[in-house]
């Protein structure tokens, strides 16, 4: 059944105060994967922190969810202790060095269809062994072997085939059965697994044993090498076993903005997901949004999505390579500018990137994780698109991202998300793709109120600020601020896009009168949340109704 068919059943179906969100006095975990947000639990329970649980879905989201769990592919994850500590794990893929500006252009300078997205050479150098790594050695208490257990456990043991992992299998059919490992390992030799089957994965269990023995050395410089030469070999790929060698995860402060009260904590670049949400928050701040989802507000909103998706397009870029005007962009002055021009424009003029200088001062999965002691996890990683770029590393049992579809492979042209991005997001080697990843951490006095992110490529940011303005505006209960329906505006292609279901007909009127040229998709991202209420410290944890995940408490 569509997604918008079963959303539109539940609605009918349940009175609006008959959905709550789960909840639980001591720990929470809400991921897209009901066995990983249980092993979460289970290492809450065993006396680890948020972070130990954390580590312990990202490796058993690579077991149970390989569309976007990895273990090939990369993201960002976003730590806040209880006693203030903020760090961001950037564990993004990069370019290999072989990689070069214009190498899935042909002579004629176009783009060469599906060469960003399929096979080998669409892999960058995958993260997410060092970055879990990384956040467990340093804000873990547990250690790598116990918490990495779990996933090993239902490595080798298996686990049920749910009825979404068995359809997302047999729609990837065509791309998987390209390349030995994956038809062997992910469509069964053939025999595709039906809902229930258990899924055995022999190969990936040794790797993340070894991973567990010593550490990320044996997936970056270990035999893990071996396995990655002999597919980039076959597969015609550029990760180098140097490449893998260098590769380090980076610790970076997250940025930081007010909003209302609210500290919001989120991820710098090269995500572009934290800097687009402040600068929109920022410009949002004291204007009357009226009721959710009604016209007046869907049009202060999207001219506000608009605005930071052209300036995304601009000047959004790995900052390690590129000088990004991050503080600019994030600065409530040059925020009350781009106020100024949306209140006197209509919906159908231009936009164009502003100039933030003067102000300088496919398929991817979220994971949210607190503890009991209020430490708080937020982490988004990725292969980018479903099942990444659909090869499996010989030997190990793990699929790779297709990551470099994240570069503009020709500025100016769109990408798979359609988005559009300019010189700042060139492939150079092992620069990192611009990704829109934006596991945010909001706090008040101190405390933290909300803990959340999403998949959805290039709609990730506007899905999470419209989760944040249901709860921080709205006053919606976090199920409530999850489960309304959303709407996207990224600039370029011109068109707003909604969910089919969710809009009333005269505010879908409105829109289009006014010159929103409007366009509608079953559902957008799969946003996983925790809410702690202030006063009881009751934590809520709420699931995507418009995936399979769950949350799950203690
Ligand atoms: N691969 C999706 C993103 O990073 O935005």
């Amino acid at each position: 059944m569509p997604v918008w068919m079963l959303l539109t059943a539940l609605l009918l179906a349940l009175p609006a105060y008959a959905l709550s969100p789960v909840a639980a006095r001591h720990g929470m975990v809400a991921s897209s994967e009901p066995l990983a947000s249980q092993a979460g639990v289970e290492i809450l329970q065993a006396g680890g922190n948020a972070v130990d649980a954390a580590v312990a879905v990202g490796f058993v989201l690579a077991v149970t969810f390989p569309q976007a769990g990895n273990l090939g592919g990369g993201g960002f994850m976003l730590i806040r202790m209880a006693n203030g500590d903020a760090v961001v794990v950037d564990y993004r893929e990069q370019a290999p060095a072989a990689a070069s500006r214009t190498m899935y252009q042909d002579a004629q300078g176009n783009l060469i269809p599906d060469a960003t997205s399929a096979g080998a050479r669409a892999a960058g150098i995958p993260g997410t062994a060092m970055g879990l790594a990384l956040a467990e050695e340093k804000y873990g208490k547990l250690g790598l072997k116990r918490v990495m257990a779990p996933a090993i456990r239902l490595a080798r043991e298996g686990f049920p085939v749910s009825y979404s992992l068995a359809q997302a299998l047999h729609s990837e059919r065509a791309r998987l059965e390209k390349y030995d490992d994956s038809r062997r390992i992910f469509l069964h030799d053939g025999h595709l697994y039906e809902p229930g089957a258990t899924f055995l994965q022999p190969e990936l269990a040794r790797t993340l044993a070894e991973i567990a023995q010593r550490g990320p050395r044996a997936f970056y410089r270990g035999v893990g090498t071996k396995a990655f030469e002999a597919t980039m070999r076959k597969y015609n790929g550029l990760i180098s076993r140097q490449d893998l060698k260098q590769y380090q995860a980076k610790l970076r402060p997250p940025l930081v903005g007010r909003f209302r009260g609210y500290d919001i904590l989120s991820v710098p670049p090269p995500s572009s997901g934290g800097t687009m949400l402040i600068e929109m928050l920022n410009v949002l701040e004291p204007l009357d949004l009226g009721t959710p989802n009604s016209y007046a507000s869907i049009h202060l909103i999207a001219e506000t999505m608009r605005r930071a998706y052209a300036d995304r397009a601009t000047y959004l870029g790995d900052a390690d390579f590129v000088s990004v005007p991050v503080a600019g962009l994030t600065s409530p002055r040059y925020a009350a500018r781009l106020r100024e021009a949306i209140l006197q424009s209509s919906p159908d003029a231009p936009v164009r990137a502003g100039e933030p200088q003067a102000f300088e001062s496919g398929a991817t999965t979220h994971f949210s994780v607190v503890d009991a002691e209020g430490n708080a996890v937020a982490n988004t990683y990725t292969l980018n698109g479903w099942f990444g770029c659909g090869v499996t590393v010989e030997g190990a049992g793990f699929l790779l991202n297709n990551e470099m579809d994240d570069f503009a492979a020709k500025p100016g042209q769109p990408n798979m998300f359609g988005l559009v991005q300019g010189e700042a997001n060139a492939i150079a080697p092992h620069k990192r793709p611009l990704s829109s990843m934006t596991p945010t951490i909001v706090t008040r006095d101190g405390k933290v109120r909300l803990v959340l992110g999403s998949p959805g490529g290039g709609t990730i940011i506007n899905i999470v600020l419209q989760v944040l303005l249901n709860v921080l505006i709205y006053k919606m209960d976090i199920l409530q601020a999850v489960t309304s329906p959303r709407f996207h505006d990224q600039w370029m292609p011109d068109y707003l896009t909604l969910e089919r279901v969710g809009f009333s007909s005269d505010t879908l009127e409105n829109l289009q009168q006014a010159g929103y040229p409007l366009s509608f998709r079953d559902s957008l991202g799969d946003c996983e949340a925790i809410e702690i209420d202030p006063a009881s410290g009751w934590r809520f944890g709420a699931s995507d109704p418009r995936a399979d995940g769950k949350a799950v408490g203690y």
